[in-house]
């Protein structure tokens, strides 16, 4: 079960025989060691430049001012967090608010995602090991097996685990109390969580994508950490190029980077900044290549759509939840994008930012 916890990880109670273990362990360690030195540095970079507090954290102005009534009112109040189902896009804070919400409350959090927390059994072994006021952050929610998630719902309400021991008629029930905990749930797909799950959270909060003069302010202090030369219209070039999406500042960031010391002095300015990102085919809207064909086709085989979800999926060689929860809430976002009933449609403005002539225009120039 992938694991990160704010603290060292107490070992985990499991079921399976030792030996077993401790061969599966050996067989998997080699792999394991050779995936982590790979993305330990990037981890370790990504970790430097992650806010900590709330002052740190630019954005999200009205999340943050409804989050700090929450933890003052639950820290005055001696209690722990309200459960809490943050929701929106990729790449808009969601782990790092969690983590920051542990920092203030002065409490450890344990983070993991529903895919890790396939077996019952997953899920009980986090439970019974958090303290009192830890924080549970578990991503894709929308995610959680039925079981898992019928674990959780005595254990979000009443601070219980339900336990059935034995099987058929035989089988009985018994609860263990647990610490008061609070269960941070991510989500990109808020509608694909059951009702009985979304109602258990007392606070339910949608992040938004970004201003660009917000991202400006993000990739100025990503650059200082990471010890980056760059001008004001350098950071401003490469937020307008970042989709409203602080990860994909702070990745444009580090390939602009990587682009100004080979080629150039080092600095980072805005004709450097759109020089390195039209080589990396991010256009002047943030647009890459796969926005683009995805737009492209909708015009060009589709005649500006509409478009439904599984021929987008077909033509574009995408599956369909990438295609919904990565790329179309940008392009609704700038206003290329309409969902009808019957499907996609291209707008105007994605006709003109392509390239092409719109149907209402077509019709005028006959
Ligand atoms: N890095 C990533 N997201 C950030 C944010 N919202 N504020 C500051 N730095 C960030």
């Amino acid at each position: 079960m992938a694991i990160i916890s704010s603290k060292k990880q107490p070992p985990e109670p499991n079921g399976e025989p030792k030996q077993r273990r401790e061969s599966a362990k050996a067989a998997s360690t080699n792999n394991i060691l050779q995936a982590e030195a790979a993305i330990d540095e990037q981890d370790r970079q990504e970790e430097s430049i992650r806010p900590q507090r709330f002052a740190d954290y630019i954005g999200q102005k009205d999340l943050k001012d409804v989050l700090d009534i929450a933890i003052k009112a639950a820290k005055s109040r001696g209690e722990v967090l309200d459960h809490l189902l943050l929701y929106g896009p990729p790449g808009l804070g969601k782990t790092t608010m969690a983590m920051i919400l542990a920092s203030e409350m002065g409490v450890n959090y344990k983070i993991t995602s529903a895919p890790a927390l396939e077996r019952p059994r997953d899920i009980v072994g986090l439970l019974v090991n958090m303290k009192p006021g830890d924080i549970l952050f578990v991503d894709e929610i929308h995610r959680l097996s039925r079981m898992t998630e019928e674990i959780l719902y005595p254990a979000m309400e009443d601070y219980r685990l339900d336990i059935t021991i034995g099987k058929g008629s035989s089988a009985r029930i018994r609860s263990l109390p647990l610490s008061k905990f609070t269960l941070v749930g991510a989500t990109t797909r808020v509608g694909a969580l059951t009702s009985p799950l979304r109602d258990r959270f007392g606070l339910v909060q949608k992040l938004r994508f970004y201003e660009v003069d917000e991202l400006s302010k993000i990739v100025l202090r990503s650059a200082e950490l990471l010890k980056t030369p760059v001008t004001e219209d350098g950071a401003a070039e490469i937020a307008r190029r970042s989709r409203g999406t602080p990860r994909i500042a702070n990745r444009l960031l580090k390939r602009v980077r990587d682009y100004a010391q080979v080629k150039l002095s080092g600095e980072i300015t805005e004709s450097v900044a759109s020089e390195a990102l039209q080589l990396f085919q991010v256009d002047p809207c943030g647009l890459d290549w796969t926005d683009r064909q995805m737009l492209s086709v909708i015009i060009e085989q589709f005649n500006g759509g509409p478009v439904g979800l599984e021929t987008m999926a077909a033509a574009t060689g995408e599956d369909t939840q990438t295609i919904e929860e990565v790329y179309e809430p940008y392009l609704m976002q700038i206003g290329y994008l309409t969902r009808t009933p019957r499907g996609r449609m291209a707008t105007k403005a994605a006709y003109k930012h392509l390239g092409f002539t719109p149907p209402s225009e077509q019709l005028s120039l006959l």
